[in-house]
């Protein structure tokens, strides 16, 4: 099947683009509704992840309304730990929980791999079902949680603003978080090269939690465990190189560490400057990012002024991908959305004529 528009697959590849590509974390969601109406439909939203015309529904509205160069699977980070017996729900307003988290030695040596062929076929068939919906429109991105931020939800069994529980494990029984996140990687590993083989063109590993470690913890419990399973990759698929991302939130300080994690791009959040990022990695990575999604709530001529600041921060010539520094907000206004995109429409070619 040929893809009609493949600027984020050249842009991360650092090739020569019209324009500048863009696609937003958290696109299918909350702050559209059509989403809202769809989610209520489907029952929990576990239940929309698993309900496979549904999630490939979900995945294509930010498409219908905006020109984006990419969509991406309609699914979770947590789908892992829920494969493994967490049994992971979801209240209203609070987010994700555990019903059995993982605090103990004993608890971690219980826990086996998933076969996610098998024990996530949902994720499979979702990926399988947007691929042929999409008909070669844009490239599909696949993702997953990097090990440090599963092991976060796993160990804490929620949300958390502290990480008390992880971070007791940690100092307190380094070897029991090693093997905890030795498991996570060969299962993050098996889950993204299953929606590779299934049809993702692009991964994206989410360390929304990474930034929360000193600098020696990210090296040895984040970064060391997605530069694992970046070497365990599916690489190339259909004749093209599927290409990975790294996002670690607020991860602006460890840049050089992560180009050398073997990824194609490194996420930013909006805490870093994409001309002091370009400058720091050089040629070795494309920079995707990075506007606050919270100047979503400003007036259009505002988000024009930051999407303008940020094209001109990256300077001219390819390897940027432009997103939001984290999810879009479920509060949006989906018009203002539509002002983000004009104002990069009208303003990223300038950027890219030779
Ligand atoms: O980007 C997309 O459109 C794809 C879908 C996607 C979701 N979650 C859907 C979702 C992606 C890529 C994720 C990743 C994810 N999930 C992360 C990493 C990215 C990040 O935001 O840092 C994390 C930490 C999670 C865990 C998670 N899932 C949380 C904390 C929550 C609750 C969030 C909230 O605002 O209440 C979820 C639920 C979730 N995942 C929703 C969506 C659209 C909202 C739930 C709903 O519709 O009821």
């Amino acid at each position: 099947m040929e893809l009609k528009n493949d600027r984020f697959l050249r842009a991360l590849a650092r090739q020569p683009v019209d324009r500048t590509p863009v696609w937003m974390m958290r696109q299918a969601g909350r702050y559209l509704p059509e989403y809202r109406r769809v989610r209520g439909e489907a029952g929990s939203f576990m239940d929309l992840c698993r309900d496979t015309a549904r999630a490939c529904e979900v995945t294509l509205q930010p498409l219908e309304r905006y020109p984006l160069d990419a969509a991406i699977l309609f699914s979770d980070i947590l789908t892992i730990p829920d494969a493994m017996g967490l049994g992971l729900y979801f209240e209203t307003g609070e987010g994700p929980k555990f019903r059995k988290p993982v605090r103990s030695a004993e608890a971690v040596q219980a826990l086996g791999l998933p076969d996610a062929e098998r024990d996530l076929d949902y994720v499979m068939n979702a990926v399988g079902a947007i691929r042929q919906e999409l008909n070669g429109r844009v490239p599909l991105i696949g993702f997953s949680g990097s090990p440090w931020t599963l092991a976060t939800y796993m160990v804490e069994g929620a949300s958390s603003k502290d990480f008390r529980h992880v971070k007791t494990m940690l100092y307190d029984d380094p070897d029991t978080m090693h093997k905890l996140l030795d498991l996570l990687a060969r299962a993050v590993t098996d889950y993204l090269n299953a929606q590779i083989r299934a049809g993702a063109q692009a991964v994206q590993i989410f360390d929304t939690w990474g930034g929360a470690l000193s600098t020696p913890a990210y090296l040895e419990f984040s970064l060391r465990y997605m530069k694992q399973i970046v070497a365990g990759l599916i690489r190339e698929q259909e004749g093209r190189r599927v290409p990975v991302i790294l996002f670690t939130k607020n991860g602006g300080q460890w840049l050089e560490h992560i180009a050398e994690a073997g990824s194609d791009a490194i996420g930013l959040d909006w805490s870093t400057e994409l001309s002091d990022a370009r400058a720091r990695v050089g040629d070795r990575v494309a920079l995707q990012g990075n506007l606050d999604p919270n100047v979503l709530f400003a007036r259009p001529a505002a988000i024009k002024a930051e999407v303008a600041r940020i094209l001109a921060s990256y300077g001219t010539g390819p390897g940027h991908v432009f997103n939001l520094g984290h999810g879009i907000s479920q509060f949006t206004d989906p018009e203002r959305v539509t002002a983000f995109m004009d104002a990069l429409h009208e303003l990223s070619p300038a950027y890219h004529r030779r």
